[in-house]
């Protein structure tokens, strides 16, 4: 047999981040000492406080039952109350609100949820690779939208949406990779336009408590009507620094989360019961670690900006999420891709190449800000070191 498997997995391209994840696992079997800030995958651990909730209730034999695929109504109450208390959005626990298994499982069910094969999907370039394989994956067509600033992607998704009749828009602000942030204002003008449009909007919210100077991002829910068809993914991963967890929330319009928790309820039945204890103990008890953890990444970006202003290349200006996301300076005449490996090879240092966000992204490389302040500012030197041709 020449095809055995479904298309969607035979037309999927190799994932980008492939190329660079083998040569640094060749520069470590090497022996070299690689400082990582390719993959962000959070290196600050869980707070105590949730990580021996999780002990006690894994403990009691009633909670290694199965669970309920949309969550216990404690975890989905906490996140309710979080909203309010964050927001000022009053969500209703048994409406408004889906325990997810991450916001990645959340989003791919919810385009699953809402979009028939051949709907179109609107997604930035560039964008966090879920957001185009979660409307694929349902097989839904994908538009995407040139995202260089926010105020253009307004207008290009203004003028696309005209001509063309979309179902969705997944949008994610704070924004990974390129650490854009939007005021409630942006919210407003795209509400305005699915409604007068008809179309549904996805927030991935992934970034919403890694923020410095007390710049809160806002919700998408906090915008007048978002009720009506927006939903939002709020996710522990960064925030309260759970990624191992996978403990998300899809939230928002009824009928949205409504068809999301039906077709989870085909499928799971929900994470292990005592992670969901934790988690609601993490969002009941610990609104403040989020500020220690975005302190941390803030010290942390702070060595990372200074070095490459130092170095002529351009840094996006940014108060939130834990990437710091630079052009590779004009002089320097090569594509994202060739530049990654070549500070993998010259300066053991591992980033993100640009292109594997999406064509927008190329001429840029992303740093996730996952290794100590030591190793970042080792990394650092080593970059100072290079000689720039
Ligand atoms: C924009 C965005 N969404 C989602 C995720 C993954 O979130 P989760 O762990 O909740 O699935 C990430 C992780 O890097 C992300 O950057």
């Amino acid at each position: 047999m020449d095809r055995n498997l479904s298309s969607i997995i035979d037309d999927f391209p190799e994932y980008l981040f492939n190329t660079i994840n083998k040569a640094k696992h060749e520069a470590r079997q090497q022996g070299r000492d690689i400082v990582d800030l390719g993959y962000g995958n959070p290196d600050i651990p869980s707070h105590p406080l949730v990580v021996e909730k999780l002990n006690e209730a894994s403990r009691l034999t009633k909670n290694h039952r199965y669970s309920v695929s949309r969550g216990i109504f404690g975890l989905r109450n906490s996140i309710s109350e979080k909203y309010f208390r964050s927001y000022n959005v009053t969500l209703n626990p048994e409406k408004n609100v889906v325990n997810t298994i991450g916001s990645k499982e959340g989003l791919t069910h919810l385009m699953l949820a809402l979009c028939d094969p051949g709907d179109k999907v609107a997604i930035p370039d560039p964008s966090y690779p879920i957001h185009l394989y979660a409307p694929l994956i349902a097989r839904a067509d994908v538009i995407k939208v040139p995202l260089v600033d926010t105020e253009s992607f307004l207008s290009n998704l203004d003028h696309m949406t005209k001509k063309k009749k979309i179902k969705a828009l997944v949008v994610s602000f704070p924004h990974n990779p390129t650490t854009f942030e939007v005021n409630l204002d942006f919210y407003q003008s795209i509400i305005e336009m699915s409604q007068e449009r008809g179309f549904w909007i996805i927030n991935d919210f992934a970034y919403s408590d890694i923020f410095f100077e007390n710049k809160v991002p806002p919700s998408l829910l906090q915008a007048d009507g978002s009720l009506d068809n927006c939903i939002e993914l709020y996710s522990l991963t960064k925030g309260y620094s759970m990624a191992g967890w996978r403990v998300g929330f899809a939230v928002g319009n009824e009928v949205a989360i409504g068809a999301l928790t039906k077709i989870k309820s085909y499928i799971d039945y929900g994470t292990f019961q005592p992670i969901q204890i934790a988690s609601a103990v993490a969002l009941n008890k610990l609104d403040e670690y989020p500020f220690e953890i975005s302190s941390i990444y803030k010290e942390r970006r702070d060595i990372v900006v200074e070095t490459l202003s130092s170095l002529d290349f351009k840094v996006t200006n940014s108060s939130s999420t834990m990437f710091v996301w630079a052009k590779i300076p004009e002089s320097i005449k090569i594509n994202s891709i060739d530049f990654s490996i070549n500070l993998l090879e010259e300066c053991d240092l591992a980033v993100a190449p640009g292109i594997g966000f999406g064509d927008y992204g190329e001429g840029y490389i992303r740093f996730a800000l996952v290794e100590n302040k030591d190793r970042i500012r080792q990394a650092m030197r080593n970059l100072k070191k290079k000689k720039w041709k």
